[in-house]
């Protein structure tokens, strides 16, 4: 167990605050929540100011590791490619505390943030946003190589593509299928042009992608069924993990598209890309899996929750299947299964296709909670923890390389959409009084766990 990373995730926009200052420009999200009046993250944890307390006291919850994302607005000024200084003295320091502490750096490339200046000519859709994304990350690279080990270039290209451009629940907001399949087909070329990049460059360490992972499940093993999961399969999981892994987009997949829609946007040169930077590991993020059965009838229906009132959400994809509530399963306020079987279950499946190594990269439960208190007691989480720490490790016994687990997220933060009330931190921020820190429960719970190197669960 000696190399295997504990710690808490972040990511940027839901963490850092400071949106307009020391050079940081306009990101799509600062743009979609100002125009639309929407609960945004200009101060979100303010993490931007107080990294060094965040920090200290990730070293002082036992923690090794810590997750989170660079800003591609904070770092690149303008579509010219011009650097940000002050960014890049930021992250540095950042960084240097994490080594100062003792805490093990995983950073992500892209956790959504795009600058306003590419989102104003289409952001996923347009093709030269792949060749900004590679600049992007040499710039990174080159700045950050010698206190970085582990790299991601992508953090769950397909819940921000699908929620972007099919669902519409996140900038731009579109319903459009054509459009989400070159969104996709750009994000995950301009993955492999990030991967390209490190091998070609040199730079020590390891690069990965990470995949909001969604394990499915049948109601039945009806041959209907087992048709209605690969659908599910593809929509959810294949088209991230096997192009970046395997080096190739789902073959049944895309032969389904072509005859509904145009994919001469795929290029030969680019596949050939697509195929030889492949990643050195995976970051799954879990939180559900999904129960199908075969579609029978109705329109499309894409469905969150947004208000954590339960019952709102539904999953249907018309021809392709739909998603079930298990009756026996517990859900979150906001419709979320608790299924750890689905942890385990899936890690194994993931790793016996892949066989890469994994890092769990989020795992965690998002509840209203009073923070006014003097400590949180979230027994909830634990319990949630507790579940799918121990899946985690039920799937290593059974060998899979699991070589690291975060918990979403490593102290309150803003949630897309949900705002701040959506918690999820090990420790808390009081939004309405200075956002004062106060570790919960959980936090204590998962020093012990880290402490004991699991071995107490
Ligand atoms: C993951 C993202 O999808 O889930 C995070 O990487 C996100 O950025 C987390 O916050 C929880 O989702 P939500 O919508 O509850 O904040």
């Amino acid at each position: 167990m000696d190399k295997f990373l504990w710690g808490g995730a972040t990511a940027s926009y839901q963490c850092e605050g400071a949106w307009d200052e020391d050079g940081k420009v306009e990101s799509m999200w600062d743009r979609y929540l100002h125009d639309e009046n929407l609960e945004n993250g200009d101060v979100a944890s303010d993490h931007y100011h107080r990294f060094e307390e965040d920090i200290r006291m990730m070293k002082e919850g036992g923690q090794n590791s810590y997750r989170f994302s660079l800003s591609w607005p904070r770092i690149i000024r303008n579509r010219e490619g011009d650097v940000n200084e002050k960014g890049i003295a930021f992250y540095k320091k950042l960084l240097a505390t994490c080594h100062e502490y003792g805490i093990e750096p995983f950073v992500t490339l892209y956790h959504w943030d795009l600058p306003q200046y590419w989102e104003d000519t289409g952001g996923w859709l347009d093709h030269g946003v792949c060749d900004a994304f590679a600049h992007f990350a040499k710039v990174c690279f080159d700045n950050f190589g010698d206190q970085v080990t582990y790299w991601t270039t992508f953090n769950e290209p397909k819940w921000f593509v699908v929620n972007g451009y099919f669902i519409g629940n996140y900038p731009p907001c579109l319903h459009d299928v054509q459009k989400t399949m070159i969104a996709a087909y750009n994000v995950m070329y301009a993955s492999a042009l990030g991967v390209k990049v490190f091998r070609e460059g040199g730079y020590k360490g390891e690069i990965g992608v990470v995949h909001s992972y969604t394990p499915i499940d049948g109601v039945d093993d009806t041959i209907e069924t087992q048709i209605a999961m690969r659908n599910a399969d593809n929509y959810s999981n294949n088209w991230v993990l096997d192009t970046a892994v395997l080096g190739e987009f789902p073959i049944d997949l895309i032969t389904r598209l072509s005859k509904d829609y145009d994919i001469s946007f795929i290029k030969a040169e680019e596949l050939r890309i697509i195929k030889k930077f492949t990643v050195d590991y995976i970051g799954l993020n879990y939180y559900a899996r999904a129960l199908v059965k075969p579609y029978t009838t109705g329109e499309t229906q894409l469905i969150f929750n947004h208000t954590g009132k339960k019952g709102e959400s539904k999953i249907l994809i018309k021809n392709w299947f739909e998603q079930v509530k298990d009756p026996n399963s517990e859900f979150t306020q906001w419709d979320t299964e608790i299924y750890p079987k689905g942890l385990q279950d899936g890690l194994l499946k993931a790793y016996k296709k892949y066989n890469v190594p994994i890092y769990v990269t989020e795992n965690g439960v998002g509840v209203r909670e009073d923070v006014s208190v003097d400590q949180v007691n979230d027994d909830y989480r634990i319990s949630f923890m507790n579940d799918h720490i121990n899946a985690l490790m039920n799937a290593r016994d059974m060998g899979a390389d699991i070589r690291g687990y975060y918990a979403w997220s490593s102290f309150d933060l803003y949630s897309w959409k949900n705002g701040h009330e959506k918690r999820y931190g090990l420790v808390a921020v009081d939004f309405k009084n200075g956002l004062v820190r106060k570790p919960k429960a959980s936090y204590y719970w998962f020093k012990d766990v880290i402490t004991s190197k699991g071995e107490i669960i």
